[in-house]
């Protein structure tokens, strides 16, 4: 029997003699076996089933709430019992109360599988089909491709004439475009005798950087393509250029699949520190990420997979690691020294990557501890280093990044925004996915409040049931100014309770407020904004205005002439919003930008132009890395910015906006 603990020890578990269980899912019906002994979660990810889970299976963000079903199911034949399954911890404890353990929930990731099982996912703990919003941004570059074609006509071999076909080929090369001292890729070499006959002695060559043969194929092929690769926290997207014209022929994204095991930087490092094979199994996934989106894009495109000759990265300086198998372990504690800054030309074969054999994958740069190849990318994209203004530009992710300066100085940082704005440690926060609240207004005079929900076009005031599940980011970013304009928090965030509205209520001693009821929910749930919640948003924002104020003062600025709000979700923030919230200092509204993934155009345009890549890795080395926890006075500047906006600072651009002076706490 199982011991009836809650302090549940997991050597405690008695597992049975059989080695090996089936378990079903539901509503999926996804069906498997797996190891006795394995966590539901890590048995979902086994079977293919995806449960929220944003903490790295920590115990520690309550997403991957599951149920269990008890009974005798003859369809499937099997019993499925509560014995089955470890007993109730700690961790279930902190997210589910006695109602909810009564009724047979627990969390997936804390509940060992020790026999047959049938297991419900319930709707809000589905993770949903990520809304990746990447689009590509115009960029203009001049093309300097990595990788050219050309194309030769070799004179045939004879007895007179026994040149080796390498030889052949690299002097006619040499005769028809001057390229000199060119070596071949092995793989290309093996092919080269074949290829070199089935073209009947013509043959297109891709040459990378004037050096190496990557590639040979029979005849006049025209058309080079590479893909440049943005590599997010949470979303990864691929943009497949054509290398002769520099036209993007092909936009493709997904999320990054290595989130089951964790939302954030710090929850994956986590992982590859407490798990033997950790390392591998997240390589092993953003590698097989990789190669799904390089082929999508690519039956996209209306081209075979090999056809991509080039292919450049950007990612934080963890995603850099994990895609180079790298140990991430030391970026994880101070002083966060990377493996390598410089940026690296590697064999795709050499890491898994199934495009051309022959290609070459450019990694971008990293910059210091966490501000990484995407910041690198940010910079090519943005190049603040060639303003005169003085230029502030954010990086919206679960980590935030900051650069500011201009041509005579940059300086950058990394703060820890945590993952409130991605949709986790937000009671109903979500990713953006369909189903989640995009945008929210409440109307100061009656409290009341109308919402728009993604994939359908509608408000909530027009249409009943929206199948509303939660909100997510640039919802996030809405509800804080929009509780605080219509008077419901002050402006430390804090619930006023001298109202009486329907929407207002104290639950457990925490005040909150109903964004949706129940009845217009696919969750059967009100779902609700709380004062946990608001303190969690207050977090996150005023870790980026503490940031952005450091900087200032390092530079001697007390002004800001340009803000660009990137990110995957940048293009879609109200700019507005933002600044109500207080995520950034004083601008002229006319001056902030959002400029949607910068950090992807920026891997684009060193993907079409090698000068950028030697500007980014000059740029990488120029840029100076703040470390603002280093700040003295860090502490009193961030808990300033926790107010709405900012305790003391002025915003004469927001004044119309903002309610009266009287309005305090
Ligand atoms: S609580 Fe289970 S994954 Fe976070």
């Amino acid at each position: 029997m199982i011991a009836n603990s809650d302090q549940y020890e997991r050597e405690d578990l008695v597992v049975p003699e059989q080695e090996k269980a089936t378990v079903i899912f539901q509503p999926s019906g996804r069906r498997g076996q797996v190891d006795m002994g394995v966590t539901i979660k890590e048995a979902s990810i086994t079977l293919g089933v995806d449960i929220e889970g944003i903490c790295g299976e920590k115990a520690t963000c309550g997403k991957c709430k599951i149920r269990i079903e008890v009974g005798a199911f003859e369809k499937y034949g099997l019993e499925s019992r509560l014995d089955s399954i470890s007993p109730v911890k700690e961790g279930d404890r902190k997210y589910l109360n006695e109602q909810q353990i009564q009724d047979r929930y627990r969390l997936a990731c804390q509940t060992d599988i020790i026999g047959d099982l049938v297991v419900f996912v319930p709707e809000e703990s589905r993770t949903g089909k990520q809304v990746v919003r990447k689009a590509a941004g115009e960029i203009t570059v001049k093309l300097k491709p990595a990788v050219r074609k050309y194309y030769v006509e070799l004179a045939k071999a004879s007895l007179e004439d026994t040149l080796g076909d390498f030889e052949r080929l690299t002097e006619e090369l040499k005769k028809k475009f001057k390229l000199t001292g060119l070596t071949i890729d092995y793989q290309a070499l093996l092919s080269l005798q074949k290829l070199i006959r089935q073209g009947d002695w013509k043959v297109t060559v891709s040459v990378w950087q004037g050096k190496e043969i990557i590639k040979i194929e029979p005849g006049h092929v025209k058309k080079s393509y590479g893909i440049a690769v943005d590599v997010g926290t949470t979303t990864v997207a691929g943009y497949l250029c054509d290398l002769t014209s520099g036209e993007l022929v092909a936009t493709e994204s997904m999320m990054n699949p290595q989130v089951v095991y964790g939302e954030d930087v710090m929850s994956r490092i986590c992982y590859t520190m407490t798990n033997p094979k950790g390392l591998e199994q997240l390589n092993q996934t953003i590698i097989k990420g990789l190669n799904q989106l390089a082929g999508r894009a690519a039956v996209q495109a209306g081209i075979k997979r090999n056809a991509i000759t080039d292919m450049t990265i950007v990612g934080n300086t963890c995603m850099h690691h994990l895609i180079l198998n790298l140990d991430p372990a030391f970026i994880g504690k101070a002083p966060f020294p990377p493996a390598l800054h410089h940026s690296l030309d590697v064999k795709a074969r050499d890491l898994g990557i199934k495009i051309a054999p022959g290609a070459y994958i450019h990694v971008l740069p990293i910059e210091a501890g966490f501000v990484g190849a995407d910041n690198v990318g940010v910079l090519i994209a943005e190049a603040p280093h060639r303003q005169d203004k003085m230029e502030l530009v954010i990086d919206i992710g679960t980590n935030g990044e900051i650069i500011l300066g201009n041509r005579h100085r940059l300086i950058s940082s990394s703060c820890a925004t945590g993952p409130a704005f991605e949709g986790a440690e937000i009671r109903y926060g979500m990713r953006a996915a369909p189903g989640a609240i995009e945008k929210i207004e409440i109307d100061p005079e009656t409290k009341e409040v109308r919402y728009k929900v993604i994939g359908n076009e509608a408000w909530n005031t027009d249409e009943e049931n929206l199948g509303t599940k939660g909100m997510c980011g640039s919802a996030i970013i809405d509800i804080v100014p929009q509780l605080f304009l219509a008077g419901i928090i002050d402006r430390t965030g804090r619930f006023k309770k001298e109202f009486d509205y329907p929407r207002y209520r104290v639950v457990d001693d925490q005040c909150e407020y109903v964004i949706a009821w129940a009845k217009e929910t696919s969750i059967d749930q009100d779902i609700v904004i709380c004062q946990d919640d608001v303190r969690a948003i207050q977090l996150a924002k005023a870790a980026m205005y503490a940031g952005a104020k450091i900087m200032m003062r390092t530079l001697g600025i007390d002004k800001l002439d340009k803000i660009i709000l990137a990110g995957a979700f940048g293009s879609y923030i109200d700019k507005k919003s933002a600044a109500l919230l207080g995520l950034f200092p004083d601008c002229d509204q006319k001056n902030v930008y959002a400029v949607g993934n910068a950090a992807g155009d920026g891997a684009r345009m060193t993907l079409l132009n090698t000068d950028k890549r030697r500007e980014a890795d000059r740029m990488a080395r120029k840029v100076e890395y703040i470390e603002l926890t280093l700040a003295e006075d860090f502490d009193r500047v961030f808990s300033q910015a926790m107010w709405l906006p900012h305790m003391k600072d002025k915003f004469p651009n927001l004044e119309h906006l903002l309610p009266g002076k009287k309005e305090t706490t």
